[in-house]
């Protein structure tokens, strides 16, 4: 078989790392993949925002079946495109996809099926926005951009007076341009977070293992907000009783209101919950796998992770039996100096351990150039390591990797998954 990835991540070299233990796959290619990728599939420059090219790419290369990775296509139709050539493809089509690309669609979806979620107001006029903000208490309030931001359009804001200044820049000024046109205030939630996967062919589903990501960019939980800074699975906050509880009051009633709605959601529903003290809360959906928590889940998923995203597609979930790896995995990203705002490119990364079972190194933004390995992103590695004893043990197993690991101002978090250990 020859399977094509769309995107070029840490997330879609651990799609291809797993695609690639299938013995069925012969050759695998990525759109446009990073130099870790390429190890292991054939990458191609091209634009995967341009339909047409890549269904003359599928052509030209006998693509048996396509995986998306990241949401802009997703949401841009790439699905109902593919489908309507009759390429097999793995992801919802643009409706489902909603359920990411628009707040007030997921944020109405939930309030109408009474999915536990924070209490919210939608606004598309900046005025009325600015006059609820002032008819509420002095608080902390989280101001969303309706569209897609680049996991930037959430802001949570300690009080009112950051509100306003989030409505005007996302409203008036337009930073996200038209995903602020309109937005979403909503009450702020605390608690832990946890990011669940779900794969769903519309009427059956199968959940990975839950896992936590960090966001901000700094120890402690400081500094700005980044795309995820390293991740861990599974995570104890999620107990048996919480996980019961997630799968009734938002799993399945997501998946049941879906149906209601007549909207055919396939793939990945990653279910974003904060664990309130009133019980598991939805933040947000996203319309695909997370990242960086993709280095951790399918590195724990022992079943083939080609079979279940075809039988998502043949509607045949039902039918599937997932097999778990028991043990634990954490991954620390490694990122560019100044990461997530202004950062260098082109610094030569040495020090790359082999891959081995327990230990990887998945790739994001890098490149070859002169048989060099080069950083040229933000996020630049996820070093992975795997556990059968504790996630303590897979932690530090991932920062020994990483200590060798070397590139001009390189930036981490030195406290990933520490939390977690002694729960
Ligand atoms: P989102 O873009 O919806 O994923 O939100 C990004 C991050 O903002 C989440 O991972 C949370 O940390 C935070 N966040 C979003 N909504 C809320 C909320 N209602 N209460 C507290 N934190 C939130
Ligand atoms: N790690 C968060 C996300 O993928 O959106």
């Amino acid at each position: 078989m020859n399977i094509l990835v769309i995107g070029g991540g840490g997330r879609e070299h651990t799609i291809a790392w797993k695609i690639r233990q299938n013995p069925d796959v012969k050759n695998i290619y990525c759109i446009p993949g990073n130099a870790g990728i390429a190890t292991i599939a054939e990458c191609h420059n091209l634009n995967a925002g341009d339909f047409p090219t890549l269904a003359a790419f599928v052509e030209e290369k006998n693509i048996d079946f396509t995986i998306v990775g990241p949401e802009q296509p997703l949401v841009n139709g790439i699905v109902d495109f593919f489908r309507s050539r009759n390429y097999p493809i793995f992801g919802p089509n643009q409706e489902a996809a909603q359920m990411e690309g628009s707040k007030i669609f997921s944020k109405r979806l939930m309030a109408k099926y009474g999915i536990p979620t924070a209490a919210f107001a939608e606004f598309d006029d900046p005025a009325a926005a600015i006059g609820y903000l002032k008819s509420l208490p002095n608080q902390p309030i989280v101001v969303k951009a309706d569209g897609l931001a680049a996991g930037k359009g959430s802001v949570v804001c300690k009080d009112t007076e950051g509100a306003l200044t989030a409505v005007d820049e996302m409203m008036n000024q337009r930073i996200f341009d038209l995903a602020g046109s309109k937005i979403v205030i909503e009450e702020c939630m605390t608690g832990e977070e946890v990011s669940l996967f779900i794969l769903t062919d519309g009427s059956d589903y199968v959940a990975l293992t839950p896992a936590q990501d960090f966001k901000r960019a700094l120890d402690n939980d400081l500094g700005k907000n980044t795309g995820g800074m390293g991740s861990y699975s599974p995570t104890p906050f999620l107990t048996d009783e919480l996980r019961r509880e997630s799968i009734r009051k938002v799993v399945e009633p997501t998946l049941s209101a879906l149906q209601s709605e007549g909207i055919d959601y396939t793939g990945v529903l990653y279910c974003g919950l904060m664990l309130t003290p009133n019980g598991p809360s939805v933040i947000e959906y996203n319309c695909r796998f997370g990242d960086p928590e993709t280095q951790v889940v399918l590195p724990l998923l022992n079943s083939d992770l080609l079979e279940i995203a075809q039988a998502v597609e043949r509607r045949e979930v039902g039918k599937l039996k997932i097999d778990i790896n028991p043990g634990h995995a954490a991954s620390v990203v490694m990122a560019s100096g100044g990461y997530p705002e202004k950062y260098e490119t082109g610094k030569t990364i040495t020090g790359l351990p082999e891959n081995r079972d327990d230990l990887i190194v998945f790739h994001a933004g890098t490149k070859l150039i002169d048989d060099q390995i080069v950083t040229s992103g933000g996020r630049v590695l996820a070093v992975t390591a795997l556990s059968r004893h504790n996630l303590k043990a897979a932690t530090e197993k991932a920062y020994e990797a990483l200590a060798d690991i070397k590139f001009e101002d390189a930036h981490f978090r030195t406290d990933i998954a520490r939390r977690a250990w002694h729960i």
